[in-house]
């Protein structure tokens, strides 16, 4: 899988899955740009830890992104950056059409400019809305729920525009629970604010938080709790490797979802963190959330049909056990 001579701009590769997704590339022999403008990234990560270049830079730096398309030669973008709170995107969408849509806009057509046509894009299962069936499928209806969600479909509808008018060629993958961190300990998820049940469970476990709230505990499920499906960021790093190598060997444009398969509820994960850190972890048991859906399960079979890709990591407990070695080593 040697592609040394392909440069890959990373945006918002600072991020959790960007970065996880630069060492992938790196793994693969790809040259890799990340860029960044730090709003939530950690520049140590690249910087020291994956040795990669960083260019701290905002996506709507039209100027910057002429310059810097000018001057370097790069043959794709894996387009991480944007904002991703899904309840602050209801208190200020604005915030959220401006960095996601607009700032996407902006590097599109820098892009375009450039000639440079070939785009992964980070979209989410949120675009679907609650559930109808599941496992959902790509073929699921769509109806975005927040600002956040709806921010990521009109990027999706630029994208298949952008397509038929300037030929640019995307993949477009909708994950689910995006979780856990590299095995080794270089990598993982520091969210400021942590919205994100893993994080939050382990977080309380060293004492940084008081208790986790369980929002739900009558919803139809086996359990009660809201059940959801997480996916190893490696499974998912590794698919953005396969996305990137179908765009360059000539694929067309493409969707696929990206998940686990399996669902886990709140409980399960509380148990099996528990199980993994050998520790105890309190809770405190709510409402539901308004808007929030019974069950998330999405079908990755496409991905895996199409890509082949094949995820190596579904096992909840690997899943928590990777995130608790960050974890101890980032909080502890
Ligand atoms: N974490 C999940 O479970 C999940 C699920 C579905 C989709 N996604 C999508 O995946 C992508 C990455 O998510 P993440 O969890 O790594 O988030 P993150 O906040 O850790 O990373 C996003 C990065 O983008 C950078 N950024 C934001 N706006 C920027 C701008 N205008 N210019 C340059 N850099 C900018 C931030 O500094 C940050 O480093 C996002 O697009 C998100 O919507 C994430």
């Amino acid at each position: 899988m040697s592609q040394s001579q392909n440069t890959i701009l990373v945006t918002g590769g600072a991020g959790y899955i960007g970065a996880h997704a630069v060492l992938a590339l790196q793994k693969a022999g790809y040259q890799v740009i990340v860029l960044d403008n730090l709003s939530y990234g950690h520049p140590e990560l690249i910087q020291d830890r994956l040795q990669a270049e960083l260019l701290v830079a905002d996506i709507s730096d039209r100027a910057f992104l002429d310059n810097l398309f000018a001057t370097r030669q790069i043959d794709a973008v894996m387009h991480f950056a944007a904002f991703i709170a899904v309840g602050e995107s209801v208190q200020e969408p604005a915030k959220y059409y401006r960095n996601n849509v607009v700032g996407t806009l902006t590097l599109l057509e820098a892009m375009i400019a450039a000639n440079i046509k070939k785009f992964v894009f980070s979209s989410t299962c949120a675009v679907y809305g609650m559930p109808k069936e599941v496992p959902m499928t790509e073929n699921h209806p769509i109806q975005p729920l927040s600002p956040y969600a709806a921010s990521k479909r009109v990027v999706e509808q630029m994208l298949g525009d952008f397509d038929q008018a300037y030929g640019l060629k995307s993949v477009i993958f909708r994950y689910f629970n995006a979780s856990g961190a590299e095995p080794t300990g270089l990598l993982g998820e520091d969210h400021d604010p942590e919205t994100h049940l893993i994080p939050l469970a382990l977080l309380t476990t060293l004492k940084k938080r008081e208790f986790l709230s369980i929002f739900g505990t009558d919803y139809d499920t086996p359990d009660g709790t809201a059940v959801r499906d997480y996916i190893h960021i490696c499974d998912l790093a590794d698919a953005h490797i396969l996305g990137l190598e179908y765009l360059l060997q000539g694929g067309e444009s493409n969707l696929f979802n990206l998940g686990n398969g399996n669902g886990f509820s709140v409980r399960e994960v509380i148990e099996t963190t528990k199980k993994v850190t050998g520790l105890p972890l309190p809770v405190k048991e709510g409402d539901r959330r308004a808007g929030d859906a019974p069950i998330l399960v999405g079908s990755s079979e496409k991905a895996q049909k199409i890509l082949g890709w094949q995820p190596q990591y579904a096992d909840l407990e690997k899943i928590i056990s990777h995130a608790w070695q960050w974890h101890q080593q980032r909080h502890g």
